[in-house]
């Protein structure tokens, strides 16, 4: 099977992502690394292994031996858990920002300073204790994912109820109005943004965008492209902006790895360019070149849930669901 392809690919913390590794499968030797055995995705690769704790010492050298035995030429993580540990790895070919900008992009404070000190929009944000610029805010956990307790809140009052109520440290960040964006960037491993795709955030689930429009907005083309040069992004990473009919464009989110849509950038992608198809050429040695802004805008997405039948020793039944 491996002869099949000229690369391979360590995916991890594939989770639910069934969509992304599916997709890496068609271009390369897919390999699903989750410690869960129920983890739906890793039922798209050609092989699924449980790796030990992400904080486990011997977390990085199961993933070299992964790298050695089968020629992977591309670590790619799924999850924000392993990304600072992949990036402290230099021995393994990981497609992943360098270690220090992993680190501040954990930390959702860290990024709102970093994008300030780089001279990019990010809303006014302050840490519990310091007063707001003005209300509505937003509590949010200063190392959240997939939306998790987010809350809005209108006074000082209820600011200061969900700074004690969350427990664990957060932020406060002006509630901005106006339509949330997310652009879904690839990068090569020299940092160079090879595309930029702005899609719309009509609804949300879990941290997962499930409806969605891919948009012809060079603003955000642009922006995005700055930012992933200006952090050194390498691999896949969306960034996320809301345009406050007050104060203009803040970055919100900047996650260094695929977004929550992955099949807007799919479908835009122009034919030989999906992400997943680049990153096995790149994997494979080759240089593509930056073709930033050349996708298929207008398009809507709408997701819905899929289901794959194991057996009691957790092997797929390939029944399909057609009775
Ligand atoms: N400052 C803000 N103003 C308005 N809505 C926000 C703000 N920050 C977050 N949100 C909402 O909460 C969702 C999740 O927040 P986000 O910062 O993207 O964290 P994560 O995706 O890592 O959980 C966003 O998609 C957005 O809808
Ligand atoms: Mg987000």
């Amino acid at each position: 099977m491996r002869e099949q392809f000229p690369t391979a690919v360590l995916l991890t913390g594939v989770g639910k992502r069934h969509d992304i590794v599916s997709a890496f499968a068609r271009h390369a030797f897919t390999i699903a690394a989750d410690p869960n055995p129920l983890a739906p995705a890793q039922y798209a690769a050609h092989l699924r292994v449980a790796p030990p704790r992400i904080d486990d010492p011997g977390y990085v050298g199961f993933l070299q031996a992964l790298v050695d035995e089968h020629r992977v030429g591309a670590v790619v993580p799924l999850t924000d858990l392993d990304i600072h540990v992949l990036a402290a790895a230099p021995q393994l070919p990981a497609f992943v920002a360098p270690v220090a900008v992993c680190e501040a992009m954990f930390d959702k404070y860290r990024t709102h300073e970093t994008l300030l000190e780089l001279g990019f929009p990010s809303p006014p944000t302050v840490l519990p204790g310091t007063e707001p610029e003005s209300y509505p805010v937003i509590v949010k956990p200063r190392q959240g994912s997939g939306a998790r307790s987010i809350h809005l809140a209108r006074n000082a009052a209820q600011a200061a109820f969900f700074v004690d109520y969350v427990d664990e440290p957060v932020m406060v960040q002006r509630a901005m109005g106006g339509h949330e964006f997310s652009i879904d960037c690839l990068s090569d491993l020299d940092g160079r943004c090879l595309n930029a795709i702005p899609r719309s955030m009509l609804e949300s689930r879990g941290g997962e965008s499930i409806k969605g429009q891919v948009l012809d907005d060079p603003e955000l083309v642009d922006l995005a492209r700055r930012v992933a040069e200006a952090l050194g992004f390498r691999g896949p990473s969306t960034i996320q902006v809301f345009r406050d009919p007050e104060i203009g464009i803040g970055i919100t989110d900047v996650n260094p790895r695929f977004g929550g849509a992955f099949p807007a950038p799919m479908f835009a992608a122009h034919p030989g360019r999906t992400y997943p198809e680049l990153i096995a050429r790149m994997a494979a040695g080759e240089r593509i070149e930056p073709h930033v802004g050349e996708y298929r805008h207008g398009h809507y997405f709408t997701r819905w849930y899929e289901q794959l039948e194991l057996d009691a020793e957790l092997r797929p039944t390939g029944r399909p669901m057609d009775f």
